[in-house]
């Protein structure tokens, strides 16, 4: 090695600086989730696989298992499989809404002739079994499954769990997430004793977790929200929404947060089970092709804008609510997957969905890892991790 040339000199400040980094990571927020990286992959339903969940809690970050509104059953199956493939910390993830009354009546009838309608122009196969026979779990059920799995973080969405369920959690030592899309929100779940806080900025992929009011839910972006969250609570935040690099992830940092959860940028890896057609329509969309809509589960959402959403805005038809629209829209939305049909696909995507790559979940986490060092090395603001 010739130590006379400025390049050798060079590589190994910046190996040095880079060590002295990578112990910069550690926080409140890796310490309470007992991870090395404060990045957490989302938990997003129909697309994490447990290869992907493992695949970032072995890179050092937390991996999120959606279970929401699935059997025990399926529950127990997915956890256990999660449980093969890593001995890491990773979240278990839950719907925490009221359990739904039997619903019937006019504004039902009149969404299901619409859609008989609809799926005979796409010659789609419409069944739809009465409402009130479909059977749907609530998180209640699960609570048993995550304690006896000892399941080490619990995150949920759509509400706070119910007093008893939180004590069983705790007592059991999990560790609870909930999300929160405004600061009423945050103070509401800090004040139930959950140990971090996700701020879910508006532009984020999938489902507004908002549980104050989900008929006109709060819209916050990212940059307003985590600042004012942060200052709100005393619990280490998450920021959430339109993070998929390096940038975002010290943007976020910057504004108060401890760490990132991350959806959309891992939609297109190959650990997902998004279909080829959803992955090429995202890679080539632009922030203005997503919108919030309730037309396929009755619950605002951000998704890739299609036909299927633009025909339910147009029809001007009240949307039956959660979960009862998902059970109507169900036949549209397995034929679209397995037909691959874009027009109906359910794409639930954020706006910065066009940066997710067809790359391993390891590959994806570890770029965001290494961009992430460069920004701060470059910006001189190593130190601002270290809170
Ligand atoms: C396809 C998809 C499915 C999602 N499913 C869930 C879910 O099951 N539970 C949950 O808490 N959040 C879910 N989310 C929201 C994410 O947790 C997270 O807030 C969001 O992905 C962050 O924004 P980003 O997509 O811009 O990174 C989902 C998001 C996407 C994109």
């Amino acid at each position: 090695m010739n130590w006379n040339e400025w390049d050798v000199w060079d590589e190994w400040i910046g190996r040095i600086l880079q060590q002295m980094f990578f112990m910069r990571w550690q926080n409140r927020l890796t310490s309470t989730l007992n991870i090395e990286y404060p990045i957490v992959q989302a938990p997003m339903l129909g697309i994490t696989t447990p290869e992907m969940v493992a695949a970032i809690s072995n890179a050092g970050g937390l991996g999120s298992l959606p279970v929401g509104g699935l059997s025990p059953e399926t529950t127990l199956s997915l956890i256990k499989a999660v449980k093969a493939l890593t001995s890491r910390p990773f979240a278990v993830n839950l719907f925490t809404f009221p359990h739904p009354s039997p619903a019937s009546g006019p504004m039902l009838d009149n969404m299901r002739q619409f859609l008989d309608v609809l799926a005979e122009k796409y010659e789609v196969p419409f069944s739809v079994p009465p409402m009130e026979s479909v059977r749907f779990y609530s998180y209640k059920e699960q609570i048993g499954i995550l304690v006896q799995e000892k399941v080490p973080v619990v995150s949920f969405t759509f509400g706070i769990p119910d007093d008893e369920s939180i004590m069983t959690l705790k007592n059991a030592a999990c560790r609870l997430i909930g999300t929160a899309t405004c600061v009423e929100e945050a103070l509401l779940l800090e004040n139930k004793f959950v140990d971090v806080i996700t701020a879910q900025g508006f532009e984020a992929g999938g489902h507004r977790g908002s549980f104050i009011t989900d008929n006109d839910p709060p819209l916050v972006g990212t940059f307003a929200l985590v600042p004012q969250v942060a200052d709100a609570v005393q619990l280490p935040v998450l920021a959430a929404g339109a993070i998929a690099d390096g940038r975002g992830i010290m943007a976020a940092l910057l504004l108060g947060a401890m760490g990132a959860q991350i959806g959309s940028a891992f939609l297109a890896c190959h650990e997902s089970q998004a279909g080829n057609a959803h992955k090429h329509i995202l890679q080539n969309a632009s922030a203005i092709d997503t919108t919030l809509t309730r037309s396929y589960t009755g619950r605002w959402a951000r998704g890739i804008n299609n036909a299927f959403m633009k025909a339910v805005k147009q029809s001007g038809l009240e949307i039956p609510a959660y979960p009862f629209q998902l059970q109507l829209t169900m036949p549209f939305r397995s034929h679209a997957q397995k037909m691959e049909m874009t027009d109906l696909l359910v794409m639930w995507a954020g706006q910065a969905a066009s940066k997710a790559v067809r790359k391993s979940a390891a590959e994806i986490f570890q770029s965001l890892v290494q961009q992430t060092e460069k920004v701060a090395q470059k910006s001189s603001m190593t130190g601002e991790l270290n809170r």
